[in-house]
This record gives C-alpha cells, structure tokens and sequence, in this order.
C-alpha cells in the first residue's frame, strides 16, 4: 500500500467517523414530540439538573427544620467537682425533649434569639405547674409568683395545715385551679412541673399526720408517668443536731432515728433518697431544696415555730416563751427570698440539693430582742424546758446556691418582721381583708 492510498483512507475516515479528540460534544438532539410530557423530558434528558434541584431543596427543608435532639451536654454540667464532689446533673428525659422543641417554636413566634438563658419572670412559655400544700404558708406565696409569671397552676392540698384564705385571690382565674386531696392517694394530672411541698412542717402538727415518704412517693411517680420535673422541698432538719457548722451540702447530718422529730427528719431524708433513685433509675428531673427557718405573712399561728410563735405572744401581751436558755441559733429567712431560690433552682440545670436559707444567725434570745423592738418593747422573755432533740445550732452554708442558682437572701430580719406583724395583727385582731399577701410582693424580684 503506497502512501497516498494511506492518506486517503485517514480523510475517508475523517469525513465519516466523529472526530476523537478536543471537539466539543454535539448536543444531543432530542426529539420533544416523541416524549410523553415534559415531565419525563426532564427526568430522562436532565437527571442531572433534577438531581442538584433536589440536594437544594433538601438542603433547605433540614435548615429550616432541623431535626430536634437535645442539646449536647445539656444539663450535663459538673460545675465544680472539688467544691460540690456529689452535685448531680439531670439525666435527659422525654420532658428535656418536647421542652427544646417548645420553645424553639416559642422563640420563632417571639423572635427571641436562640442564645443564652432567658432571666427568670421574662419566659414567655406558660407552663402547668402542679403545687402540693399551695394553700400552706410557703406554698402559696410561690402560687402567687407563679400566677404573677403567667403560669397554669393547680394546687393540691388537703388543707390539713393549709388554709383556703391562702389562695382565695386566685379563684376565677382561669389558670387557676384548686383541688382537696390527700398526696399518700395517687393523683393523675398532667403538668409540665411539679412543686412537692405538702407535709405539715412544724412539730405540732407532723406528730400527727407524717406524710412525707407516701406522699413524696406518689408524685415521684406522676412525675414519672408524665415527664414533669420534679422539686421536693426538703429541710434543714436532715441534718439533725449538727456535728458540723454552718452546715454544707455534703455533710450528712446527725439524725435520731427514733426520736419525737424523726417522723419529720428521717421522713425527708428518705424523701430524698427516693428522690434520687426515681432521678437515677427512672431519667427524672429532679430538684432538691432543703429549706431554713423561714418566716412571713400567712405563716400558721400557733404552731410552735419560733418566729410566729414570738410574734403572736408579743402581739397578744404574752411572755415570750424561749426555750433552754435561748442561746440556741437559727437563722431566719424571708419568704419571698425562699421562693426566688426554689423559682430558680427548679428553672435551673442543677439536681441539688441545695440549702435555701438566710446565713444570718440568730440567738433565740437575739430574736426575741428583735421582736421586742419591733412590736412590743415591754414584752417579758419567760424560760421553759428545752424540747426532746432540739438542734442547738442552725445555719446554712450557702455558698453552692450563690455559685450555682446566682441566689441569696435580700430580705433581713428586721425588715422582714414588721411585714409579718401586719398579717399577724389582722388575722389575730379579726381585720376583715383576708389576703394577706401585698406585703410580700414588695420584696420579690
Ligand atoms: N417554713 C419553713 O420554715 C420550712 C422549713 C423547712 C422545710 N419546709 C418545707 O416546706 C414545705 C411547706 O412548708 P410550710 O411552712 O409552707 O408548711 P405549711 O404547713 O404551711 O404548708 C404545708 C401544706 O401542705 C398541706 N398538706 C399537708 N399534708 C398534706 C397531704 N397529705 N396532702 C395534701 N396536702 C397536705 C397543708 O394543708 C399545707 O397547706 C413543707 O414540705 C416543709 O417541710 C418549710
């Protein structure tokens, strides 16, 4: 074959195969008609196109909806190991989740920012709280803050030391509701929080009726069954008589187990401790408060807690009744600054438990020299035998609350008291106007 026939032959082909190389590609001609619909022509012609159209959308639809988890590591946080060695942290429940999806849709109809805690009082999300023994002294002061924030709230009580007066303000509210019952009988209500603080809380009155340990044991397992996270209100008194002073969080007390107080010592002490398991065994949410002396307007009279006990005698002209000789301390907090601290541990991240109590310490005799100077300044001081297993020094170390809740007590005793007498002095001089709770909201923050 000689070289022109070779050449030839590279033309022939040239002309009639399509070229190799560096050629564009010739589209694809495509013809229209003999397509179905333009459907199928995007489908079959445009995979491609159709295949970045749909990363797009997909990529849209999750941004804008994105998958709802708990947030990592929340409540999770140790804050300080060393100072706080058995601080323990919530364990995520299916409450953690519907609460994190609430209130991203909370925030989108608000146009509140994701970041950051909002400061108590300003939540806009209402939410159904339930408050066993919210007729009571301390319970229905943290009724009035929770109504006052625009919660749902129902109170259980069985007015065993708790007084419908309490709450009558609250009546017909339709966020309001009121229901008699007993807490060692089961409940079922639904309720996103649950306050538990039924229990008579002074000697005269838990000798006869100690209903801590049933009580507590059915509303952990309605927390259990609904979700709802869970405060108990826990004492001081589970120290005992205090080896140890002021007394701090991890100190485990020195309690008489067969006492005349331990129906009420060693019943919050297993309070606690169930607490705790249906906390680690069952992922509830959970919060432990363990309440000083507290003080103010709707305290029972006569129940043989010092402070009401000093004011009334004052107010009546009786001797003021101190027991031993009076040179046992406690230290005595305002109720409104107890209800900021259990507002804000429930609100916040930390299990507890945590002392709620004003660290000022106080002589009984000291007190009953303030109530001297705050109503009756000839007021006699008379001395009677000391009671079984009075503790003979109380105070409590708070320095866990200041760290961790951001709390103290704002209210001294000396402001603090006069606002008690004007409810004392209506209620034990028959003043017609039953609520008594105007005083106490001056001081709440
Ligand atoms: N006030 C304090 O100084 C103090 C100190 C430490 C702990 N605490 C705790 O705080 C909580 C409230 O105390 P408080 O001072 O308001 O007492 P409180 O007696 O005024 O209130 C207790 C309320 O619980 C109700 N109650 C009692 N047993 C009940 C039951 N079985 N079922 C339903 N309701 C029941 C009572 O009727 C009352 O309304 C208690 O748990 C108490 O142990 C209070």
């Amino acid at each position: 074959m000689d070289s022109h026939e070779l050449i030839h032959r590279t033309l022939t082909n040239l002309q009639t195969q399509e070229p190799l190389v560096d050629s564009p590609k010739p589209t694809r001609s495509v013809n229209v008609k003999t397509l179905k619909s333009p459907v199928q022509y995007l489908l079959r012609s445009q995979r491609f196109v159709c295949l970045l159209v749909g990363i797009v959308m997909a990529a849209l639809f999750f941004n804008r909806f994105p998958i709802s988890t708990p947030p990592p590591h929340h409540h999770l946080t140790l804050h300080d190991p060393v100072i706080f060695p058995f601080e323990s942290s919530t364990l995520p429940t299916r409450r953690v989740l519907f609460e994190a999806r609430s209130d991203d849709v909370d925030d989108q109809f608000s146009g509140r920012a994701n970041g950051g805690r909002v400061p108590l009082g300003l939540k806009t999300k209402r939410l159904r709280v339930l408050v066993t023994g919210g007729a009571g002294f301390v319970g229905s002061h943290l009724v009035d803050r929770l109504m006052e924030r625009g919660d749902s709230v129902i109170v259980v009580d069985n007015f065993f030391t708790g007084r419908k007066e309490n709450v009558v303000h609250h009546l017909g509210n339709p966020r309001f509701e009121l229901i008699r019952h007993d807490v060692v009988e089961p409940i079922l209500l639904e309720v996103d929080q649950i306050y538990h603080l039924a229990c008579p809380a002074s000697p005269v009155h838990y000798k006869f009726n100690p209903t801590n340990v049933v009580g507590t044991l059915n509303m952990l397992g309605l927390a259990k069954r609904i979700g709802a996270r869970f405060l108990l209100t826990s004492t001081s008194e589970v120290y005992g008589d205090p080896l140890q002073h002021p007394q701090v969080e991890t100190y485990w007390g020195n309690v008489n187990p067969i006492g005349v107080r331990s129906c009420y010592d060693e019943g919050k002490r297993t309070a606690e401790t169930l607490t705790m398991d249906y906390h680690r065994g069952a992922g509830i949410e959970v919060r432990i408060a363990r309440i000083f002396n507290t003080y103010g307007p709707r305290m029972c009279i006569d129940d043989g807690r010092v402070v009401s006990n000093f004011v009334a005698q004052a107010l009546r002209k009786e001797p003021l009744t101190v027991y031993g000789d009076g040179k046992q301390t406690r230290s005595f907090q305002y109720v409104s600054d107890l209800v900021e601290g259990l507002m804000r541990l429930m609100e916040g991240e930390h299990v507890g438990p945590f002392n709620l109590g004003n660290p000022s310490e106080f002589t009984m005799l000291e007190l009953a020299k303030v109530v001297q100077e705050v109503i009756d300044p000839n007021a006699k001081i008379e001395f009677r035998p000391n009671t079984e297993d009075d503790p003979h020094k109380r105070k409590p170390d708070i320095t866990k609350a200041q760290q961790l809740l951001d709390w103290e007590p704002v209210v001294s005793l000396r402001k603090g008291l006069p606002l008690m007498v004007t409810d004392f002095k209506h209620r034990i001089f028959g003043n017609p106007r039953e609520d008594t709770g105007t005083e106490y909201s001056s001081f709440s923050a």
